[in-house]
């Protein structure tokens, strides 16, 4: 059976070279995106490119009836053809700035509902979807481990996603394999100031941002290595160290 993995997120940036990593290892692909529907047609032509079938899928995550119409998509997928589903990556996320005193109810769900309660329900759906030797990724974000103080629903959601990395993992041993991958920086975000990323980037041990290849081998790796489970893969940069 035809092997297919499901990337939120993947339109464009990180999740986009996550899609495009696995079309290249022989998967073909679900390709999530929310608003960006220009750049997910052009990634289906780059994914059709490389003779991969490619179904791309617009869902808002926040809300759990988006999560379940990307799941109805899904099992139309595996029920009209016969493929495996091997992979799901969950990289759509929400990072606004805000700081502790100005935080609103509504942003702290909007943040939680998609980096944490969106990656579990698709989680928890597609684990009973895959045969034995699927592999579940979150991509969390080295400020998981950080108090980032201007970001408190992003840092919150990424360590909590560390943990129900953790908790799925063991959960849903032997069959299904669950990690994480948490990049350093790679790709400044609209809420990020020139000034401050070029100040990041001087903190960063290795001096550079991550190359988005350098992010997409920890995937590859995790998918050639099938005994790693629970982990969080750290590509960083030694940020993590300061
Ligand atoms: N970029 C970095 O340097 C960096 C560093 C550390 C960790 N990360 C993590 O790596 C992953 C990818 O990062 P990125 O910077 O490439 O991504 P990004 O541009 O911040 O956004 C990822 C995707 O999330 C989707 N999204 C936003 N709101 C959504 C909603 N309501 N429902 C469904 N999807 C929604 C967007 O889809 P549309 O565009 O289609 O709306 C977007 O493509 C994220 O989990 C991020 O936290 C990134």
């Amino acid at each position: 059976m035809p092997p297919l993995a499901l990337v939120t997120g993947a339109a464009h940036r990180l999740g986009k070279a996550f899609a495009l990593t696995l079309a290249r290892l022989g998967y073909d692909i679900l390709l999530h995106y929310h608003t960006s529907t220009d750049e997910a047609l052009q990634t289906r032509l780059e994914i059709e490119s490389l003779s991969r079938r490619v179904f791309p899928t617009q869902a808002d995550l926040t809300q759990p009836a988006g999560v379940q119409s990307l799941l109805a998509q899904l099992e139309a997928i595996l029920q009209s053809s016969s493929f495996a589903l091997e992979v799901l990556v969950n990289s759509a996320a929400f990072m606004p700035a805000g700081s502790v005193d100005s935080l609103t109810l509504e942003h702290w769900d909007a943040v939680l509902d998609l980096n944490l309660r969106a990656p579990f329900l698709l989680a928890q759906a597609c684990a009973k979807k895959m045969t034995d030797g699927g592999l579940i990724v979150n991509i969390t974000d080295v400020g998981a481990q950080k108090s980032w103080s201007r970001y408190p629903s992003y840092t919150v959601s990424k360590a909590a996603l560390e943990s129900l990395t953790r908790v799925l993992a063991r959960a849903l041993a032997p069959q299904i394999r669950v990690n994480a991958i948490a990049p350093g920086f790679v790709l400044p975000s609209d809420v990020v100031t020139t000034g401050e990323w070029q100040r990041l980037i001087e903190r960063i041990p290795l001096k550079r941002p991550a190359r988005s290849e350098e992010i997409t081998s920890a995937l590859e790796f995790l998918i050639q290595n099938q005994y790693i489970t629970g982990q969080t893969i750290v590509v960083d940069g030694g940020y993590s160290l300061v």
